[in-house]
């Protein structure tokens, strides 16, 4: 099983657009066992494929969980407005229960009320998730465990880090992108560094590409010239495609939409995506 976190601290690049489309494409083209981690508390890739009539309908099941089962630890009591107190017993990590969105891509669905756990770090929170994933390892239900990530840097943040092995940088090619990677690399080797944790770049994702401008060419001379992400560019990138937002307001992933590029696109970024994490099993 390969754990594979999506995370940029710039907003809007493109992580939550990538991941489940990607997540979604092993899935389907390469009949791979998947699981989306979402833990963003602004939930969007739960967004990408559950409309708010069905989201309401999922967590009205008491046999399957969210994102918040996996980080109220029990410790600290969680008041709501919704449903006041919370007393929600904490569950084993082993009796977390996903999503079913098809049969082999599940969903550990995001939940707003994160917000509202004391998510401060050294709280042990912060490693429920890579909890989590070791016992999905150890019971084989899953070749993917794929993460999308808030954008700020953050307890959430850590965790997706900790817990995984490979993470990918989407970049929307702009001219402020460079700094923000470069920070990112700054923060992750802090994370490395302080819970000794091991996790490899897997490459850098360019979204939402418009070939006329010079953004873009600017974006792939930086990526491609600076010694630090040579070789680290993904080839396939993500046009620039209006179709794309609005499909994702109806649920409507990239692969069963008519906008030919781009399911070329997904397609090709998961192959690369395979071979960087040296899956030969496509
Ligand atoms: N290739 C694309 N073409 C056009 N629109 C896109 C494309 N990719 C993503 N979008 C749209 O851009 C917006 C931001 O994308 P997305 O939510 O994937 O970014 P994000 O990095 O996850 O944002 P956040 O930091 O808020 O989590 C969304 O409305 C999405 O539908
Ligand atoms: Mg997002």
């Amino acid at each position: 099983m390969k754990v594979v976190t999506f995370v940029n601290m710039k907003g809007g690049v493109g992580k939550t657009t990538v991941a489940v489309n990607v997540a979604d494409a092993l899935a389907r083209r390469h009949d791979k066992r998947v699981l989306i981690v979402d833990v963003d508390p602004q939930f969007n890739a739960t967004q990408c494929l559950y409309s708010g009539d069905d989201y309401v309908e999922m967590r009205a099941d008491p046999t399957t969980h969210t994102i918040f089962d996996l980080f109220n630890d029990g410790v600290i009591p969680v008041v709501s407005p919704i449903s006041g107190i919370s007393e929600t017993e904490p569950l084993d990590v082993e009796d977390i229960r996903p999503w079913k969105y098809r049969d082999n891509l599940h969903i550990l669905a995001g939940n707003l009320e994160i917000y509202r756990l004391d998510m401060a770090p050294g709280s042990g929170r912060e490693l429920r998730l890579k909890r989590y994933v070791e016992a999905l390892a150890k019971a084989d239900v899953y070749d993917y465990v794929v993460i999308d990530t808030p954008p700020t840097p953050s307890t959430f943040m850590t965790s997706a880090i900790l817990a995984s092995d490979y993470y990918v940088i989407p970049v929307r090619p702009e001219p402020l992108s460079r700094v923000g990677i470069d920070l990112l690399t700054g923060v992750i080797a802090r994370v490395i560094k302080n819970h000794g944790h091991k996790i490899e770049n897997a490459g850098v994702v360019l979204t939402m590409m418009d070939a006329r401008t010079t953004v873009y060419y600017d974006a792939l001379s930086f990526l491609d010239s600076d010694e630090k992400w040579a070789g680290k560019r993904f080839k396939t990138v993500l046009p620039q495609r209006t179709q794309i937002a609005k499909n994702q307001g109806d649920q409507r992933l990239i692969l069963d939409s008519n906008k030919e590029d781009a399911k070329r696109a997904i397609a090709g970024i998961t192959n690369e995506l395979l071979e960087r994490v040296g899956d030969d099993g496509i």
